[in-house]
């Protein structure tokens, strides 16, 4: 090693090397900043590491005097770096801490909340739609006197729907009380209820004596829709129809009448409809029921057929929630469990 002047060993030279390492060290905020401190000021071939291998150099007799120096300075080095060391690790251990908290009085809820069931949202929507027309949600009882879910709705006394296969009848039978098998009676409450004209639709429960397989559920529901107003004819129905059908189905979905006999309508019809994307491809299915509102319903209600007409669908909404959303099997919609709910999401 040759012994440039900078090296010479001088009181002066070894402060400046000192202050030049403490002051590096005080400016030192972490961990990677200390380390390149230390190595710049004690490592090899730094200003003190340079001064320290010059004591060979130094005459016999002064060694000691300048050993001493170079040792010291060498030593308030270390120290400072140790003392500045440990405040670092303390403050670095107290940021990642900081950093990695739990809060362990925070509230965490581990209840399911669950989802609501897709036939109340769908009942919901088709409520809507009609609402956005303009119409009114209609409401009856489930626990229906007869005259309502038959007799008004122009049923003869021995029509087969009254038979015991398809009607619950609830005791004492001379109550005549029944469990509602559609939500046509609907149609006379409203008509006694409302003033004219009147544009309402019911969505509801319906009850019968059916087995419990993938089509069919002893308790279901319909929406029922009733229009009574001067000139309605069946073009209206077809055009409401349509309407309700791409709302629910798209803008490709369509429907068609076939000729049925309901004893509230004249005339009336099968309502089917067709979409392209439906299981099996593009075909016609059995939707519900409709028609022009016979005139003997309307005057039972006390309204007079000269002046006014009305047209009445129903439909099933299970029925329509399987096509719409393509569930095979009727009794997913009835036994409660949660994750089929959950496939339809939380809508609220
Ligand atoms: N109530 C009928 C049923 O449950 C469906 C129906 C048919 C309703 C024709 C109507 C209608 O309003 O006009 O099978």
């Amino acid at each position: 090693m040759s012994d440039a002047p900078e090296n010479e060993i001088t009181p002066e030279a070894v402060n400046a090397a000192v202050d030049a390492a403490l002051e590096a060290i005080a400016a030192a905020s972490d961990s990677a900043a200390l380390k390149a401190a230390r190595t710049a000021h004690t490592a090899e071939g730094s200003p003190l590491a340079r001064l320290n291998a010059s004591l060979r150099s130094v005459p016999n007799e002064r060694k000691a005097e300048f050993g001493q120096l170079v040792g010291q300075a060498r030593g308030r080095v270390t120290q400072a770096l140790a003392a500045r060391e440990e405040e670092i690790v303390a403050a670095e251990t107290a940021a990642r801490l900081e950093a990695e908290r739990v809060d362990i009085t925070a509230i965490t809820s581990r209840t399911r909340v669950g989802a609501r069931h897709p036939l109340t949202l769908l009942q919901e929507q088709i409520g809507d739609i009609f609402v956005g027309m303009g119409w009114e949600i209609a409401e009856g009882p489930e626990l229906e006197h007869e005259w309502y879910n038959f007799d008004a709705l122009n049923f003869d006394v021995d029509h087969p729907a009254r038979q015991m296969q398809d009607t619950f009848f609830v005791d004492p039978v001379a109550r005549h009380l029944v469990m509602r098998t559609h939500t046509s009676p609907v149609q006379m409450r409203s008509m006694l209820e409302r003033d004219l004209p009147i544009y309402v639709v019911c969505p509801g429960r319906v009850y019968r004596t059916d087995e419990f397989d993938a089509t069919h559920l002893p308790v279901f529901s319909q929406f029922e829709g009733l229009v009574v107003d001067k000139g309605i004819t069946m073009a209206h129905l077809k055009g409401t129809l349509d309407h309700i059908a791409r709302m629910l189905f798209g803008p490709e979905a369509k429907t068609r009448f076939r000729a049925n006999f309901f004893p509230f309508t004249e005339p009336s019809a099968e309502l089917d409809l067709w979409h392209p994307t439906f299981k099996g491809g593009a075909r016609w299915i059995e939707w519900g029921g409709c028609g022009m509102v016979n005139p003997n319903v309307l005057r039972a209600a006390g309204i007079d057929p000269e002046e006014y007409s009305g047209f009445a669908f129903g439909m099933g909404i299970e029925r329509t929630l399987m096509f719409r959303s393509d569930v095979q099997d009727m009794r997913d919609m009835a036994e409660g469990d949660v994750r089929f709910s959950e496939q339809f999401g939380m809508v609220v």
